[in-house]
């Protein structure tokens, strides 16, 4: 069987940030629950004239060439915050990037778990068409409204990954720990534009998930926690994947260590949960920022999606993974965000379209190649 994995990755986020301490303040709130009991310190913020459509296009530009449009007869966008119940949000980033006519194009949702049962199924489907390449995107915002117990651990961004037969950053291993229960932990309802969440809850069933993932991954796999180098886990906001670490090597009784986790850490800490593509950026975090030599090295990989599906998982680095990753691509996106206020951050969150479908035209804030420049008898329009 021929290898099977991520062979790039890019991540985007708006242009627009604030700065966790400001929330803090503007809410009454030591700063240090933010920075240090959540472990987050900035958040980006989606202004009025982008979406997960606009994000996800951003994300995935860099990695369009004439080669890949040649081969990407896949294209699979994961998220929970889509923008229509019928049309997939992929459709309109076909367009915009003027991919191959004929490709296959879709939605997957399942919470922020469906990008990785979107990377499984992408799998198989290049060990059928080996000459192929898959589009993965993953891009999500993430809404709990203003003044509630999650408004510190919302944010948004989209990831862009490019799978083949033949990866350059990481290849996936047989043998995965998949569980699935039904838990009102964390859902949206059709009719709301926020989530409505048990937080508390939702930290237990994410550790307990967790646990039952590794166990059953553990049997199928026989692989130990010693033989992994490095963990990625799903964040929520970074301490939750510390709490999720400190889980797992309590579990296999070897003493927790920091390192095995600390730079999957830093872009989100800078961003905010992204949903489906958090776990992702995580990985582009750990590639790009790790002094360790990564190469031939395990990682082991824990994703959630509330509701929820649970899977552990892992992949092998191969050899030069260095040349390919986009540590000043990410560099300039996190680097050029300006910091807004907390009222001009309402301002922001609060904006909304018409929900008659009449038209719209949305503020010109955003300079990046893409916009959601309005709504003309109930179609989005992007520029
Ligand atoms: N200095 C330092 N730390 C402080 C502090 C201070 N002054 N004040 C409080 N803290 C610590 C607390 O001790 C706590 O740490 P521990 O959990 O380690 O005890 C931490 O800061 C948070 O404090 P609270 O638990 O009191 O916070 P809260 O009740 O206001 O809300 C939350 C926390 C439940 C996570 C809330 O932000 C939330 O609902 N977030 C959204 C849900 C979420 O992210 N769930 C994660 C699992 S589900 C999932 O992963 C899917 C997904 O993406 C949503």
């Amino acid at each position: 069987m021929s290898t099977v994995g991520i062979d790039a990755i890019r991540f985007y986020t708006p242009a627009f940030a604030i700065r966790l301490p400001d929330l803090a303040r503007a809410r009454g709130v030591d700063p240090d629950k933010y920075t240090i009991g959540l472990g987050q310190e900035v958040m980006s913020i989606m202004p009025p004239d982008e979406d997960i459509v606009t994000m996800a296009a951003h994300a995935a530009l860099p990695l369009i060439t004439d080669e890949t449009k040649e081969k990407i007869h896949l294209l699979l966008f994961a998220t929970e915050s889509g923008v229509d119940n019928s049309k997939a949000a992929g459709l309109w980033v076909h367009n915009l990037l003027h991919l191959h006519p004929s490709c296959r194009v879709v939605e997957l949702k399942q919470a922020c778990y469906s990008a990785t049962c979107a990377l499984q199924l992408a799998h198989s489907y290049l060990h059928h068409h080996p000459n192929e390449k898959v589009l993965l995107i993953a891009s999500d915002n993430a809404r709990y409204g203003l003044h509630t117990a999650g408004e510190p651990t919302q944010g948004c961004g989209a990831v862009a990954m490019i799978l083949s037969a033949s990866p350059k950053l990481l290849a996936l291993e047989e043998h995965q720990g998949v569980v699935a229960d039904h838990v009102m932990d964390f859902w949206r309802p059709t009719y709301r534009t926020e989530a409505v969440v048990d937080g508390k809850y939702s930290t237990k069933v994410y550790l307990n998930t967790l646990q039952s993932c590794w166990k059953s991954y553990e049997q199928a796999s026989g692989r130990r926690f010693e033989d992994h180098a490095r963990f990625c886990y799903h964040i929520p906001f970074t301490r939750m994947a510390e709490k999720a670490h400190e889980r797992l090597s309590k579990a296999a009784s070897i003493p927790f260590n920091q390192e095995q986790i600390e730079h999957e850490l830093i872009y989100s800490r800078q961003i905010g949960n992204a949903y489906t593509a958090s776990l992702y950026i995580g990985l582009a975090s750990l590639l790009e920022l790790d002094a360790l030599d990564l190469s031939d090295k395990r990682i082991g990989f824990f994703s959630y999606g509330s509701g929820c599906v649970g899977e552990f998982f892992s992949g092998v680095v191969p050899e030069g993974y260095r040349e390919h990753l986009g540590l000043s691509f990410h560099k300039k996106i996190l680097d050029r965000r300006a910091t807004l206020t907390i009222p001009e951050y309402e301002e922001f969150f609060t904006y909304t379209l018409k929900e008659d479908g009449s038209a719209q035209t949305t503020p010109n804030v955003s300079a990046g190649p893409f916009r959601l420049t309005g709504v003309s008898n109930h179609e989005r329009l992007y520029g």
